[in-house]
């Protein structure tokens, strides 16, 4: 079985003035990573430049939380992989639930953001995940396959080799309400097995699958304990330097 190494990533959302964001990767970069996780933090587009800049040399690698799928163009307010990338991403986050039911990204516009991402080169950060009527339905399996499947469609496991999946139940972010560890596993598992079947099992046993919802500092190493949660994908805490800290040195 491979090891894999844990992937302990912030989603700052749309939080943080760039004072803020300076104050916080300057913080980050002294809290220590006693796990050797690969550490990576999602500014707002307004603040990527400037912790790109400041993460520069140290162990925290930096994420955009979207792009568009065209190169350039006539899109206002939309930033291009190529603009992300300028400013110093190599990770991109794609399909966050924020983005799927806030501003309508479908499975189909996350699949031209996908290849808009591998077209540049950014490592895809793809978050997927049930709402509570799905879980209570029991669909919670059917609606992520169906997210992966489309999603990612028409791409082999070389094109996305070291892609990084995230699972976000919908009903756990944001909310204080965290997935209980069987929860997640079960779920990580799950993903495991579609990946294995889709890519093969060498990707699928290569594949960082991360957890994201609520994860706290009183909760990362509980969640961390499965074997199928390789990491996760932190909201709220994310902002604060000294639980963030504790969540990238879990136990
Ligand atoms: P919270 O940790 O605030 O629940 O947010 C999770 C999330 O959406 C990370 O992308």
């Amino acid at each position: 079985m491979t090891k894999r190494t844990p992937i302990i990533a912030g989603n700052w959302k749309m939080h943080n003035t760039l004072a803020e964001s300076a104050a916080l990767i300057e913080a980050l970069k002294t809290a220590g990573n006693k796990n050797n996780a690969e550490v990576i933090v999602a500014p707002s587009f307004t603040s990527l430049a400037k912790v790109a800049e400041l993460a520069k040399g140290s162990h925290i690698q930096v994420a955009c939380q979207d792009v568009h799928w065209e190169d350039k163009g006539a899109f206002t307010s939309a930033v291009s992989p190529v603009q992300a990338k300028d400013a110093g991403a190599t990770h991109a986050i794609l399909g966050h639930s924020e983005r799927r039911s806030v501003f309508g990204d479908t499975d189909e516009i996350l699949n031209k953001k996908v290849a808009a991402a591998l077209r540049h080169g950014l490592t895809i950060i793809f978050c997927v995940g049930e709402t509570l009527q799905e879980r209570e339905a029991n669909e919670t399996i059917a609606v992520i396959n169906g997210q992966l499947e489309n999603g990612l469609k028409g791409y082999s496991a070389e094109d996305l080799k070291g892609m990084v999946i995230a699972y976000e139940p919908v009903w756990a972010i944001g909310t204080g309400k965290t997935a209980t560890p069987e929860q997640a596993q079960e779920v990580h598992a799950a993903i495991r097995q579609f990946l294995a079947d889709k890519y093969g099992k060498e990707y699928a046993d290569a594949t960082r699958i991360l957890y994201g919802g609520s994860v706290k500092d009183s909760n990362v190493d509980e969640i961390m304990a499965q074997p199928d949660v390789d990491g996760a994908l932190v909201g709220g805490q994310a902002l604060l330097a000294d639980k963030f800290a504790r969540i990238i040195n879990f136990n």
